[in-house]
């Protein structure tokens, strides 16, 4: 962890010249003299956060094969870091001059990963105040009708709508996690929908709602479509997807609005989410004076445009950084590591489906593999699975749990009764590119695993 690998940069070293030339930029001040913290205080303190840090998973490592957790890349950690220095605020240009420059241009890149020229869009804190800004929107233009969203959508929908003070729905899902598109149907039939959230990635299973049925709906319908890419929204790039969901990710940039998560996918640290509108008519809905900000420029603040008022400039920094060095193209390294992950999660997933030990759920359409170990019913697989995970957590291989609907897995097939509508599942979301090479390490381990729990 610590080591950097040998054909990598030092990065304590870069750093220190990264500091000397944004230095420089400010030489023609006068010195000024501050009361540098005690030496020995602040290294007992750091030490000390080491040891406090040390009290977490290995999010870093392969074998965290878990929930949608990893570090952030290197030149992310760096130009975040470098940024604190400074720590602009991109509220507004009087807080952040650059890094909001830096902001419009890291946004406009993924937008144009979606197709669209023109945009309004920024990041914020993350995929809920990233929805919640999209949502209110929507609110605003279809005042008082339902918000829909699968019943796999992420929790936050119903209760963001609560917020807003918006009625909400849930459609029901078809058996591989993807909003019932002849529910949906069905429902705008009887009206009074004004927004319908699609899931391009669902948290529990990475599944995609059918894009292309949702917006035959929208024809016949008319409804606000809103797309939440939170997780899943750079797999656009990957050059392994089914052909359902490539169809649904080619349709992505006929969404009204979208948010996609850079600190999910996007290789940056916490406190990155983006929310982008196709038509940037809709920042008028933003309109709100504040004389004491925005008075050095007429051009466009950031916070003009945002729900939030003080964002890190250095979320930005960092993002515009990644972007620079692994651009958002078809082909290039960043949309191989999402193509790695998916490989891994497609290779998993057919060595459970061919043991007999487990049953797998449906093909995974990004990177997350779900399964359960088989017993005789569905609460004893249940039981299965929480043995299992904490057999495999011990041996350093560290999975997720998680409750799904029962008709994900095909009971019947596995002998399995079911005796209860939902049922624990074990999850890996294989997001880090080198979890492709892990794959035999992350099955040996497995492989102990369950011969410890089922003895
Ligand atoms: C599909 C989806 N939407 C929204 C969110 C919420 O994002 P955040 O945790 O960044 O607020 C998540 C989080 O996992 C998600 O998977």
């Amino acid at each position: 962890m610590s080591d950097p690998p040998s054909s990598g940069p030092d990065e304590i070293a870069l750093l220190r010249a990264a500091l000397d030339r944004l230095d420089a930029g400010f030489r023609d001040l006068p010195p000024v003299e501050t009361v540098p913290p005690g030496a020995q205080e602040m290294e007992r303190v750091v030490l000390e956060v080491a040891g406090r840090l040390q009290d977490n998973f290995p999010y870093f490592h392969p074998l965290y094969a878990g929930q949608m957790l990893k570090p952030p890349h290197p030149v992310a950690r760096l130009a975040y870091a470098l940024a604190q220095w400074i720590n602009p605020n991109n509220h507004a240009l009087d807080g952040g001059r650059a890094s909001s420059q830096m902001e419009k241009e890291a946004v406009a890149e993924i937008a144009r990963m979606f197709g669209w020229e023109r945009h309004l869009g920024h990041l914020c804190g993350g995929g809920t105040m990233a929805n919640l800004e999209a949502l209110w929107v929507a609110g605003r233009l279809h005042g008082g009708k339902a918000i829909v969203a699968s019943s796999q959508a992420h929790y936050t929908h119903g209760r963001i709508s609560a917020v807003l003070g918006l009625p909400f729905e849930s459609i029901p899902c078809d058996r591989r996690g993807r909003m019932d598109a002849g529910a949906l149907g069905d429902r705008l039939a009887r009206g009074g929908v004004g927004t319908v959230v699609a899931t391009m990635g669902t948290t529990a299973t990475g599944s995609v709602d059918p894009l292309d049925e949702i917006l035959a709906l929208r024809e016949r319908h008319g409804f606000r479509l809103h797309a939440d890419a939170a997780y899943g929204g750079y797999f656009g790039l990957a050059d392994n997807l089914a052909p359902e969901a490539r169809r649904a990710f080619d349709l992505l940039g006929e969404a009204d609005s979208i948010v996609i998560d850079p600190h999910k996918h996007g290789l940056q640290p916490y406190g990155c989410g983006c929310v982008l509108f196709r038509d940037p008519d809709v920042g008028r809905l933003h309109k709100h004076d504040s004389p004491y900000t925005y008075f050095s420029s007429k051009e466009l603040h950031l916070g003009e445009i945002s729900l939030e008022c003080s964002r890190p400039g250095a979320s930005a920094v960092a993002l515009w950084a990644t972007q620079r060095l692994l651009p958002l193209t078809r082909g290039g390294e960043f949309a191989r590591g999402l193509a790695d992950g998916r490989a891994a999660a497609l290779e998993l997933h057919g060595r459970l489906a061919g043991d007999p030990r487990f049953a797998a759920a449906f093909e995974p359409e990004l990177d997350i593999v779900i399964w359960i170990p088989r017993a005789a019913s569905s609460a004893q697989a249940s039981e299965r699975a929480r043995q299992l995970f904490a057999e495999a957590a011990r041996r350093h291989l560290h999975l997720a749990l998680a409750e799904v609907p029962a008709e994900f897995f095909d009971l019947e097939e596995a002998a399995i009764r079911r005796d209860g509508d939902r049922i624990t599942c074990l999850r890996s979301v294989l997001m880090k590119p080198e979890h492709r090479a892990w794959i035999d390490p992350i099955w040996t381990i497995l492989d102990e695993a369950a011969a410890t729990a089922s003895s």
